[in-house]
C-alpha cells in the first residue's frame, strides 16, 4: 500500500478533521524515525502512521478499536509487520511492540498529540516551539490531561535503544517537532 492509498482510506473510515491531522501528524514523525532508522522503508511507516488510528470514528471502543481495522487491513494485504505496529500502539491489545517500527509509532503517537496541543496554546504554533517548553507542559497535569505522560515516557524508552548515542528526550521531541513542521501545511505557516 502506498501513503497515497493509506490516505483514501484513512479519509473513507475518517471524517474527523483533527483525528485526520492526528494521523498525518503521526505519519510525518514517522517518516522522520524511518530515515533514521529504516532507510529506504520510510513509505511503509508513513502508512503505519496514517492508518494507525483509521477506525477509531467508527470503532472507537476497546473492544474494537485497533482490531476491526487490523483485520480489514489484513483483508485488503497490509503486510504483518504494519498491522502488529498498529495493534502494539494500544497497550490494552496486548501484542508487544517488537520491531522498530512498533516501537516508533508508539514513542510519537501520544507525543504527536501532546505536541499539537502546545503549539495551539503559542502565539507562534509549531514555529517556535522547543523541547524545553514542551517538557514544562508535560509536568503540567492539568494542561491536555487526556494524554498519557506514562505513554510519552515509555515510548522513549523504547525507542532509545535503537537510536544512536546521546539521542536524549530532547531531541526526540525537536524530531517530531520538526517532522510536523515541515510537513504537515497547517502547522508550517509561519506566525501573524
Ligand atoms: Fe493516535
Amino acid at each position: 500500500m502506498t501513503p497515497d492509498q493509506a490516505r483514501a482510506l484513512m479519509h473513507e473510515w475518517t471524517e474527523s478533521p483533527s483525528l485526520r491531522t492526528h494521523m498525518e501528524c503521526v505519519a510525518a514523525c514517522m517518516a522522520a524515525y524511518a530515515s533514521l532508522l529504516a532507510p529506504g522503508d520510510e513509505d511503509r511507516w508513513v502508512v503505519a502512521g496514517l492508518l494507525h488510528d483509521f477506525d477509531y470514528e467508527r470503532h472507537p471502543t476497546m473492544e474494537e478499536h485497533p482490531f476491526v481495522g487490523v483485520r480489514h487491513l489484513e483483508a485488503i494485504g497490509v503486510d504483518a509487520e504494519t498491522r502488529e505496529a498498529i495493534l502494539g500502539h494500544a497497550e490494552y491489545s496486548g501484542v508487544a511492540r517488537r520491531t522498530p517500527m512498533a516501537r516508533a509509532l508508539f514513542a510519537v503517537d501520544e507525543l504527536a498529540g501532546f505536541l499539537v496541543a502546545c503549539a495551539k496554546v503559542r502565539p507562534g504554533g509549531f514555529a517556535d516551539l522547543e523541547p524545553k517548553s514542551v517538557r514544562k507542559k508535560l509536568k503540567d497535569k492539568a494542561f491536555a490531561a487526556a494524554v498519557s505522560r506514562d505513554d510519552v515516557r515509555v515510548g522513549f524508552e523504547e525507542l532509545r535503544p535503537l537510536l544512536p548515542e546521546g539521542f536524549d528526550e530532547s531531541r526526540h521531541f525537536q524530531t517530531c517537532i520538526e517532522a510536523i513542521r515541515t510537513r504537515i501545511p497547517e502547522f508550517s505557516a509561519s506566525p501573524a
